[in-house]
């Protein structure tokens, strides 16, 4: 644990999972947001997809092993579509609100 520079969280944690950013920050509900509008909360979904995106990125350009590569762009292409799925979604949104409605 402590060659792999995970000392600190051994001994605040042991082995168990605690949710923390790479700075050791932990994780809190203040991450998520939710307005109630469904197109600003849309682009906040999005605006997470397109942060994670960059994350495993990131984590691509930081190792040279092919089959981590490999499992880390499988999950960035996830990133990427989910992405283009809100932003559609953003856009019958849109599209259903500039039409009149009679009721
Ligand atoms: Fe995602």
């Amino acid at each position: 644990m402590k060659a792999a520079g995970l000392g600190d969280h051994f001994v605040n944690h042991d082995h168990a999972l605690f949710y923390q950013n790479a700075s050791g920050v932990p994780w809190t509900a203040t991450y998520i947001q939710a307005k109630g509008d469904p197109i600003a909360d849309l682009y906040e979904d999005i605006a997470a997809e397109e942060k994670a995106r960059a994350t495993y990125q990131w984590l691509i350009d930081m190792t040279d092993d092919v089959d981590l590569q490999d499992g880390l762009k499988y999950l960035r292409e996830r990133e990427v579509v989910h992405s283009q799925r809100f932003r559609e979604a953003v856009e019958i949104i849109k599209d259903d609100r500039s039409h009149q409605k009679y009721f």
